[in-house]
């Protein structure tokens, strides 16, 4: 199908969905437009093959999303962290979830020490990941298990640095909550996996150092 297909087929694809959406339930756009409760926020890659509500199976008001490239939380990305407080703030997400994803294109571009220009600045975020676990990462031989790790440990570190924002730290301190999650998803096999972070263990870390005043 030519891109130019795929865009007319869009309206199609939308009225089809409204029909579909209206016959199981003819209130279900009344109550969308009655507000959101979301239980989860989701921050994943930008990747066109790692769609956020479909790999999950939920529909419209369920899940929270942020993605940018390579699914970074940067210390002063005011997007991202603007989510974060509204999503865990007002929203009162009981998740948050940090998704990375194999073949991920941003991670790979990371890899590579050349000149991307503007993309420079972003990519630095999964470099300075690769640099702290350089040992671990350069002690990998084959190179594309060197490149599955390194979006491994980038959702790993992204995790960490949603555990440094203030409103997550007094949230979880007040509340118990949310907890966070780093997942992977598979393009290959289409599996999510969960890597299994332990919250707890380094929501405790992080406070000894980044501590944010959270009673
Ligand atoms: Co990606």
């Amino acid at each position: 199908m030519s891109q130019n297909k795929l865009y007319d087929q869009v309206f199609v694809n939308n009225r089809k969905w409204v029909a579909e959406k209206k016959a199981s339930n003819k209130d279900f756009f009344k109550h969308l437009a009655e507000g959101q409760s979301p239980e989860i926020l989701y921050i994943g890659c930008s990747d066109s093959r790692a769609t956020a509500e479909e790999l999950m199976g939920v529909g419209p008001g369920q899940v929270f999303v942020h993605r940018n490239i390579a699914n970074v939380v940067g210390t002063a990305d005011l997007n991202a962290l603007s989510v974060i407080e509204y999503a865990v703030g007002a929203l009162k997400v009981k998740h948050v979830v940090v998704c990375g994803h194999y073949y991920c294109g941003g991670v790979k571009a990371a890899m590579q020490a050349q000149d991307l220009g503007l993309l420079n600045p972003w990519l630095r975020y999964i470099r300075d990941v690769y640099r702290l676990h350089r040992n671990e990462l350069d002690a990998i031989g084959d190179e594309d298990a060197r490149y599955r790790r390194l979006i491994e440990l980038n959702v790993e570190e992204q995790c960490l640095n949603v555990i440094k924002t203030a409103v997550v730290q007094k949230s979880y301190i007040n509340t118990g909550g949310p907890s966070v999650h780093g997942w992977v998803f598979d393009v290959r096999t289409g599996e999510l996996i969960d890597l299994k972070i332990d919250f707890e263990k380094r929501m405790k870390e992080i406070r000894e150092i980044y501590d944010l005043g959270a009673k």
